[in-house]
């Protein structure tokens, strides 16, 4: 070896990674964000119904008496823990497949097989829930905070299309929500030019954000985007691709920590065309959608997500990590699920 390459300037390893302040995540500390979580569609659970999903790291139970209403309550039956899920639907109860214990839409054991009075105390967790865009969707907490976003269209103008994603990505939703505040892989990643300079007006409150961006998407078509993000668990987009508008969800399912279920929900103006139109309009945002989606999940599947050193063009992703430090966490549902 020459004695100029004793001369060389050490190039030491960091001995610490940098690393900004910590996010929790999703189950840490027995917690999760208090946000709407898509469990199923609709469809799943029809009249008469009940299926059993894996939510929050726990199980739970969806059902549909003669009512129409989809309940969604803890799967165990406080009796001797049989999973609900292997019970029936009679009217507009559940009953348990073991002793023929019913449960009412809002958890309460309101018969037993054998005659003896109800207990009290034999009440399943109910969860908040409602159905929007195809979805039945719980609330992680006992009064939700927000509301689902609505399209900038009336919904019976709206020909909506819902669409559960195959397989898990092996992240938080929120950590697949940091995607729409992180401007640089919009542009790298997904390669869409900006025909302006990076957005400034950005709406935030403590559970949404929102802003609107002007590109040219990769086919060279001009895309003019509103772009956001509510909760933790659902990205909203309405755009206008070459001139038409079309809808955009991607509701995040939270199954357990470290896991999002995908459910793309598109939607096209009624008034765009005949019914096979607006279908095949569908059939186009959803390769589009799905295109740019399958470009995000190649980096989600293998990355091991930190939020570490930034730079000035990710001071909307800075200010995103700063509202899921904030972002209420709760868990409930903990002693049931
Ligand atoms: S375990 Fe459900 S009724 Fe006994
Ligand atoms: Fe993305």
């Amino acid at each position: 070896m020459s004695s100029a390459a004793w001369n060389l300037p050490k190039a030491d390893n960091p001995r610490q990674r940098f690393e900004s302040e910590k996010i929790h995540g999703e189950g840490e500390d027995g917690k999760f964000t208090q946000s709407w979580f898509p469990i199923c569609l609709s469809s799943d659970v029809k009249t008469g119904e009940v299926k059993g999903y894996e939510f929050l790291g726990g199980r739970i139970v969806a059902f549909r008496g003669e009512d129409g209403i989809a309940q969604v309550l803890s799967a165990f039956c406080p009796h001797m823990g049989a999973d609900l899920r292997t019970g029936n639907v009679m009217g507009n109860t559940l009953r348990c497949a073991f002793h023929h214990w019913k449960y009412d839409g809002d958890g309460r054991c309101v018969h037993t097989a054998i005659g003896d009075p109800p207990p009290p105390s034999a009440r399943l967790y109910k969860f908040v829930s409602q159905e929007k865009f195809g979805l039945v969707w719980a609330f992680n907490g006992d009064k939700p905070h927000y509301d689902l976003p609505d399209f900038p269209v009336p919904m019976d103008q709206l020909t909506i299309r819902t669409v559960a994603i195959p397989g898990e990505n092996p992240v938080d939703p929120w950590v697949q929500c940091a995607n729409t505040p992180d401007i640089q892989h919009i542009k790298a990643l997904h390669n869409i030019k900006f025909t302006q300079d990076d957005p400034e007006d950005i709406v935030w409150t403590d559970t949404s954000m929102l802003y609107s961006f002007a590109g040219i998407h990769t086919d060279g078509s001009s895309v003019h985007n509103v772009v956001g993000i509510y909760g933790t668990s659902l990205y909203y987009q309405a755009t206008d691709y070459a001139g038409k508008w079309f809808g955009f969800m991607d509701a995040m399912g939270l199954p357990r920590p470290g896991a999002a279920i995908n459910y793309m929900i598109l939607a096209a103006r009624n008034d765009m065309g005949t019914k096979d139109e607006i279908e095949a309009y569908l059939d186009f945002v959803f390769q589009l959608e799905i295109g740019v989606v399958s470009e995000d999940l190649h980096v989600m599947q293998s990355m091991k997500f930190r939020p570490g050193t930034l730079t000035k063009s990710d001071r909307t992703l800075g200010r995103f990590f700063e509202y899921m430090r904030k972002y209420p966490r709760a868990h409930p549902s903990q002693p049931f699920i």
